[in-house]
């Protein structure tokens, strides 16, 4: 048995000497960090404390994990969180067919084992007494929790979307994440030889639980800047000239800007990028914007309010569309989400287009979210025309998620 006693230690050598080791590491890697992400990434490698990373969509969670796996050359487990996803697929479970197959092959052991008993009750108390046989690590088919800590080389863990699993699984990850340690009743308590680095990410879908939260720690991945996102997309040979790459940084900025459903992401700056490279394209114009804007823009509203406001993005002198204003005055105390308006706590639905976050909503249950939520569902009065993109607009079409999640009819 290869349980280990000992606490689970830190990496045999630190993999990074300082936060600008991290972030000279991870741009070899590809990967673009600010120094506040190079900084948490440092601490999180020295005290060996599991990295919660929250933010919206295609803002690189998922990439840094990876990213780390590569730049630190540990091996990658990753466990994808779904809903209804029980502990079985996180842990661990017992091999059922490989237990049968050796019952079968060992059926003639079993009749020897059995012959002196009289009744059924014998047979059984003795078949017990053999359980052990048959409940040990031979038959234990390891998923990435229990494989990230029996591993004899340090790992990194990827808990991805663990906004999506039940909370059921979220405290079957607390023993791990405070202990690096799991424990399997019939055999034992497995100890993490080295602490592996563990990341979280969420799309924050619903709240996770205090007891989550404290034990990790925590980074709120925003939108970049304008100069981080064009260095990432010129790390990434889109095939764009340089010119129109820095045109497009800031005409996504001004989509972000805009109250749309969907923000575009990096991965979205970074395709429509290609896009336009594949096109020929070196003059950005409201025109080809407009034809390929669908790739940044994935709800139909998104697509038209995109388009309308193309042409003051890329001219600011150019007219605003009409269609952009909504008649009505925007006074005090008035949330103005487009699709969705909320007074004192309560949103009505404007919009009934269907979604795929119509799927994470039901599991949504409505009082998991803080006072402040309704003031965050949606952007504060939004105005008709585009503006510039401002720090904490990623937390804001971030709540928009929640929001979008919220606002759903029952
Ligand atoms: N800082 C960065 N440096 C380089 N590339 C980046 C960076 N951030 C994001 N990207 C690019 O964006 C893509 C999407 O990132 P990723 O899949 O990690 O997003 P995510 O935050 O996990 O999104 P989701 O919540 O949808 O899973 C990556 O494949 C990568 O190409
Ligand atoms: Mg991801």
């Amino acid at each position: 048995m290869t349980v280990q006693p000992v606490p689970s230690a830190a990496a045999p050598s630190p993999d990074f000497e300082s936060p600008d080791d991290v972030a000279r590491a991870f741009a070899e890697h590809g990967y673009i960090a600010d120094r506040r992400l190079a900084t948490t990434t440092f601490v999180m490698s020295r005290l060996a404390k599991p990295l919660l990373l929250e933010g919206p969509a295609g803002v690189g969670k998922t990439e840094l994990a990876k990213t780390l796996a590569a730049a630190t050359g540990r091996r990658l487990l990753r466990l994808q969180c779904y809903e209804g996803q029980d502990e079985t697929k996180a842990l661990y479970e017992w091999d059922y067919g490989k237990q049968l197959l050796y019952t079968q092959i060992l059926r003639d052991k079993a009749a020897e084992l059995l012959q002196d008993t009289d009744s059924l009750a014998d047979a059984v108390d003795k078949i017990a007494g053999a359980d052990s046989a048959f409940f040990n690590e031979r038959f234990l088919a390891p998923r990435p929790l229990l494989e990230a800590v029996r591993s004899e080389e340090p790992v990194v863990l990827l808990v991805d979307e663990v906004d999506r699993a039940d909370e059921a699984l979220e405290a079957v990850l607390l023993e791990m994440l405070a202990e690096y340690q799991v424990s399997v009743p019939e055999i034992g308590t497995f100890v993490a030889k080295y602490a592996p680095y563990v990341v979280l990410t969420s799309n924050n879908t619903r709240d996770l639980s205090a007891a989550l939260k404290r034990r990790c720690l925590h980074l709120f991945l925003e939108y970049p800047d304008a100069d981080r996102e064009l260095e990432i997309l010129r790390s990434k040979d889109t095939g764009l000239d340089d010119a129109a790459a820095q045109r497009l940084v800031q005409i996504v900025r001004g989509l972000r800007g805009l109250d749309l459903r969907k923000a575009p992401s990096i991965s979205e700056t970074i395709d429509w990028a290609r896009t336009l490279a594949v096109l020929g394209v070196s003059e950005l114009d409201a025109q080809v914007l407009g034809d390929t804007v669908s790739v940044v823009a994935k709800y139909e509203r998104d697509v038209q309010r995109s388009r309308e406001a193309l042409p003051r993005l890329v001219d600011p002198n150019a007219t605003v569309p009409a269609s952009l204003d909504h008649g009505h005055p925007h006074g005090p105390g008035h949330t103005h989400a487009h699709g969705s308006h909320t007074h004192g706590g309560h949103t009505h639905d404007h919009d009934h287009e269907d979604d795929g976050p119509r799927v994470r909503a039901a599991k949504d249950t409505p009082g998991r979210h803080d006072d402040s939520f309704g003031a965050r569902g949606g952007p504060a009065d939004a105005p008709a025309a585009p503006r510039e993109v401002r720090s904490g607009q990623g937390a804001r079409s971030f709540a928009a998620n929640r929001g979008g999640a919220r606002r759903r009819p029952v």
